[in-house]
């Protein structure tokens, strides 16, 4: 039998800390040929881990932790190349097993989100990818197919099987449950692991995933584009961006029964953008939008749409145009152009303005580092395992559109083969938050829900969701008791402090609701208290 949830007043792990030995030979001791450990000492509680010189991903250290073993592990893959991960191993343990993402194409092990797990008891681990980069730079990939093979997958498969036996020896017990919980490519990650490795996790949290690679690196170019050159009459500048936000707030927020500037569903919003036309009573004339300024609004909020009709990605939603915009600057985001030059060898001499629909082909073709999520998950399905996924319905980086995307071809995918796919796998999307964390300051959306990468927004040691350590509240804790339990979340509170750095006072908060349903004001008591709000069925 495996055990249930446990509180944290049952940890396993307590009574038995005089056994625990944190040593570089004793963690070599757990690792097959291949695979040596590169340091392992032990933390003290309250310490700081001092993240190593060099970690370029991910280079923050976390303070205020929970006793517990440090140790980082290098691990020999495919070709020449190695990868690396780290991990924390808690004295007082919960007897699970988490492992965090990435984001973007950063190198580099993610100590601070291994942070988060250990505050809940969890043996966390993160892989660095295999190679050494901030989340913005792809030029590692260059003629490098086996690093990006172990950046599309091996990297986190090896890492996550090497972690779970460094744990059962540790403490001399195989964990009871293992957890995934990343954001953006970290998203990315927990899905392809679901469709490749679906022995690696019970429960996958996977939020605003990249999952489609071959078609949104191309993509980031491309709507770019839409907008460039800056000297295109219908370039719209910066400055405009915020014009076009108020007016869409003011036309899309009123839809869920109470004007807050949160837009809900922007998707149920008919959005007329005449009303910013230079010379339209409505407009304002120093900030107005000419004919092709509104046609470029226009492809902003449309799918990517190539020959015969087809949809080569999904589009934004309203709202995104809020958030520091993907599509603001003189040039594409370097996560599209640099895969262009580096991941589909096109070499550094490409220049973003040479783009058209070729590259798309050219991208599924090659499909690097096999990094790109299929739709078939039906053997996570068959083994009960289970996905929580979520986006912001304001991202400005992977448009949210690309979510519902996946979810309807994953049911067209596995319905045929007689699978509910609501048994193991549920989104939601997170009204007025932008990606993976954060929301523009005049909406004040209720975006915290201890999800992945959240906790270092409110502070390097926030354990859960300060004030409402819950499942109602904390996404991850949703998950375990969906796993554990059986019992399936059916909206998530989402939680605004007044001042996210202090996280003492709650500004307000406000259900999420899991996808098909929506949060609607009960038109009853404070708009603030999630009492006052329902999931309803959109359909
Ligand atoms: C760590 O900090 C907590 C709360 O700040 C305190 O109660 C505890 O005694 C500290 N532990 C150690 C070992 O310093
Ligand atoms: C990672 O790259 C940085 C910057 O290029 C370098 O300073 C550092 O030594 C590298 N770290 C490792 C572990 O290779
Ligand atoms: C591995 O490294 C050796 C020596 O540096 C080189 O000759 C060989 O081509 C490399 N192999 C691969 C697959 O990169
Ligand atoms: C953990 O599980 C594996 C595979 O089921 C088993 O071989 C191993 O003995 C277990 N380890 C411990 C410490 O129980
Ligand atoms: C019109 O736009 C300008 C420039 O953005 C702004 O300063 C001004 O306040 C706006 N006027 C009104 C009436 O909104
Ligand atoms: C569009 O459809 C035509 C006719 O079915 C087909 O020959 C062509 O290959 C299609 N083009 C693309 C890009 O799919
Ligand atoms: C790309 O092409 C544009 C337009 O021809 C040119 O202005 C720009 O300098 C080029 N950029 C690079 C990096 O070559
Ligand atoms: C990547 O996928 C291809 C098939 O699409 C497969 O042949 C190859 O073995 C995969 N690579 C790895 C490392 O799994
Ligand atoms: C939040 O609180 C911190 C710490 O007291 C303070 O430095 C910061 O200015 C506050 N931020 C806002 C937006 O009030």
């Amino acid at each position: 039998m495996r055990q249930t949830l446990i509180s944290s007043a049952t940890l396993v792990g307590a009574a038995q800390a005089l056994n625990y030995t944190c040593t570089p030979s004793a963690i070599q001791a757990a690792l097959p040929q291949g695979a040596s450990v590169n340091f392992a000492y032990p933390v003290a509680a309250n310490a700081t881990f001092n993240v190593p010189k060099g970690d370029t991903g991910y280079p923050t250290s976390p303070p205020n932790l929970p006793a517990l073993c440090a140790a980082s592990i290098q691990v020999k893959s495919i070709g020449n190349t190695t990868y690396g991960f780290g991990i924390f191993l808690p004295e007082e343990w919960n007897g699970r097993f988490l492992a965090v993402g990435n984001g973007g194409f950063a190198g580099g092990i993610n100590y601070l989100d291994m942070a988060s797990g250990v505050r809940y008891g969890f043996a966390a681990i993160s892989t660095d990818t295999g190679h050494n980069s901030t989340s913005g730079d792809g030029t590692w990939a260059d003629k490098q197919p086996d690093k990006v093979e172990n950046w599309g997958h091996l990297a986190m498969h090896g890492s996550v099987v090497l972690g779970k036996q460094i744990t059962a020896s540790y403490y001399k017990q195989n964990a009871t449950y293992s957890y995934y919980s990343g954001c953006s490519t970290g998203g990315r990650q927990g899905l392809k692991e679901a469709e490749y490795y679906p022995e690696d996790f019970d429960g996958i949290l996977a939020g605003a995933p990249a999952w489609w690679t071959n078609r949104l690196q191309p993509w980031t170019v491309r709507i770019a584009l839409v907008n460039l050159p800056t000297t295109a009459d219908y370039h719209i500048p910066a400055a405009l961006f915020a014009t076009l936000n108020k007016e869409i707030i003011k036309q899309c927020d009123p839809q869920d029964g109470v004007v807050d500037n949160i837009i809900s569903d922007p998707k149920g919003c008919n959005f007329q953008p005449l009303t910013l036309l230079c010379g339209s009573p409505s407009a304002n004339a120093t900030s107005c939008f000419t004919g092709p300024q509104l046609d470029t609004v226009y492809k902003l909020f449309s799918d990517y749409v190539g020959a015969n009709n087809t949809v080569l990605f999904p589009s934004f939603y309203y709202g995104s145009e809020g958030q520091p915009f993907l599509i603001s600057g003189n040039a594409p985001n370097s996560l599209g152009t640099q895969y262009v030059q580096y991941f589909l060898g096109k070499g550094a001499s490409w220049n973003f303005t040479d783009y058209n629909d070729d590259i798309i082909a050219l991208s599924d073709s090659i499909h690097p580092g096999n990094a790109s999520v299929g739709y078939d998950l039906s053997r996570f399905h068959a083994k009960g395992g289970k996905v929580l996924s979520y986006h912001g319905l304001s991202d400005p980086l992977i448009p949210t559109g690309s979510l519902p995307y996946y979810y309807d071809h994953l049911t067209r995918t596995l319905k045929p083969k007689g699978i509910n796919v609501d048994e193991f796998f549920k989104y939601f999307l997170v009204p007025g938050m932008g990606h993976c964390s954060g929301t523009q300051t005049s909406m004040n959306a209720p975006w915290y829900f201890a999800g992945a990468n959240q906790q270092p927004v409110l502070g390097s040691d926030v354990y859960s969701v300060p004030g409402f350590e819950d499942k109602k509240h904390d996404v991850l804790k949703a998950l375990m008791a969906w796993v554990e339990e059986a019992e399936a979340p059916e909206y998530i509170i989402g939680t605004k402090y007044v001042n996210e750095s202090t996280h003492d006072k709650v500004m307000r908060q406000r259900p999420i609701c899991i996808y098909p349903k929506q949060a609607k004001y009960t038109g009853k008591g404070d708009v603030n208290d999630a009492a006052n709000w329902k999931c309803k069925s959109l359909y």
